[in-house]
């Protein structure tokens, strides 16, 4: 069976409750854009591109419903717009669910204004375009990892190649396949793939709950490492790559992604082993010059001081409790793998410019690192 964090056929979606991973396999139905944002924001669902597909696809279902106005383009066209809003409210950091709304607004503007267009016809498109994100996703995935698995390979031309990657990326977190965990795949289905370290991902455990438990299920060789071990394998275990997924990444490189990437990027400068982020554009945040205009998720400090209900640290105790962290351009030495290709920090500015913004157009540039 494959593992798939999001089901969906016209009028039904449904996610896996990435709560009860690794223990249990709860598929839960998600009926409305407000169950949604709480699936969103409890975490049942996670990983941008998941996050910003679970959060249309709830619209698509509500529009399919019959949900918002009837009778007048105009209003149905606000109504989308004022469900997407309170959407984006769930969680701050991803770009991700922001690129597919800004998206989603031009094509409801545009077919909105189109000659004899009718509140049915404009409703039928948006459900249409929503559920076109679904394979895109997965196919840009395929791409971010032939991408990525060819650069690697030319640094890398004989044997096996041994990866550390961090969080989750992979099928729990998109679509299907994975962005950084896509690459890691490409490898592995390749037979280049020697192993890959996965870090536990404190405070939320992706990598020890969800990356182990994908990794262990498509037989994919891999070992899980404790996050304060990541310096010690780079050293002693011949990691020959760092791939990290990302929630957004600024106009000049720099990238949030999961808590905990940045010291890995300082560790893998250290010890001279190149560090990649792989995300699809739509990760990619043109508006932004870079990082420090990031927003950071802040989390309850229960997840630092409590395992489910076990007390781990004393009642009373301050908690700073960031969910991610901003890895400066420079860091990323390896390059950023897109659906488009792998590009050097300072490149990329200008390949978003060139295709007109994240995701559009139609022929990829050239691969430039
Ligand atoms: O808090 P999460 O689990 O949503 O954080 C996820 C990450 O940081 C991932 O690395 C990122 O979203 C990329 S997923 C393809």
């Amino acid at each position: 069976m494959s593992l798939e964090a999001i089901r969906y056929r016209r009028g039904s979606l449904s996610i896996l409750n990435q709560l009860l991973l690794p223990e249990q396999l709860r598929y839960e139905p998600v009926d409305s854009v407000e169950r949604a944002w709480e699936a969103i924001r409890a975490m049942e669902v996670r990983g941008a591109p998941a996050i910003a597909l679970v959060g249309c696809l709830s619209l698509a279902l509500e529009l399919e419903a019959g949900a918002g106005p009837a009778g007048d383009a105009a209003e149905l066209e606000a109504f989308v717009g004022e469900r997407l809003r309170f959407l984006l409210t769930a969680r701050p950091t991803a770009v991700n669910l922001g690129r597919e709304a800004e998206r989603l607004r031009a094509v409801v503007r545009r077919r909105a204004q189109s000659p004899g267009v009718t509140a049915q016809g404009l409703r039928e498109s948006i459900i249409e375009h929503i559920e076109g994100l679904l394979e895109k996703d997965r196919e840009d995935n395929r791409s971010i990892g032939a991408h990525g698995a060819r650069h690697i390979l030319q640094r890398v031309p004989e044997g096996g190649v041994t990866l550390l990657t961090h969080c989750n990326t992979g099928t729990l977190a998109t679509a299907g396949y994975g962005t950084a965990l896509g690459v890691v795949r490409a490898l592995h289905e390749q037979g280049r793939l020697t192993r890959v370290f996965c870090t536990e991902t404190r405070p939320y455990n992706q990598g020890s709950r969800l990356t182990a438990f994908e990794l262990l299920h498509d037989r994919v060789p891999a070992t899980l490492i404790a996050d304060s071990a990541a310096a010690a394998t780079m050293r002693d275990h011949g990691v020959q790559a760092v791939v990290v997924g990302a929630d957004r990444v600024a106009s000049n490189g720099d990238t949030a992604n999961k808590i905990g990437t940045y010291q890995l990027a300082v560790a893998a400068r250290h010890h001279g082993i190149p560090f990649y982020v792989a995300a699809p554009t739509s990760s990619c945040d043109p508006a932004l010059p870079g990082g420090a205009d990031i927003p950071i998720e802040e989390r309850p400090g229960r997840e630092l001081t409590h395992f489910q209900d076990l007390c781990l640290a004393p009642p009373g105790i301050d908690v700073w409790n960031p969910a991610f962290d901003v890895t400066p351009h420079d860091l990323i030495t390896g390059g950023i793998v897109t659906e488009w290709g792998v590009f050097a920090p300072a490149e990329l500015r200008q390949a978003l410019a060139e295709r007109g913004g994240a995701g559009a157009g139609p022929s990829p540039p050239k691969s430039s690192v």
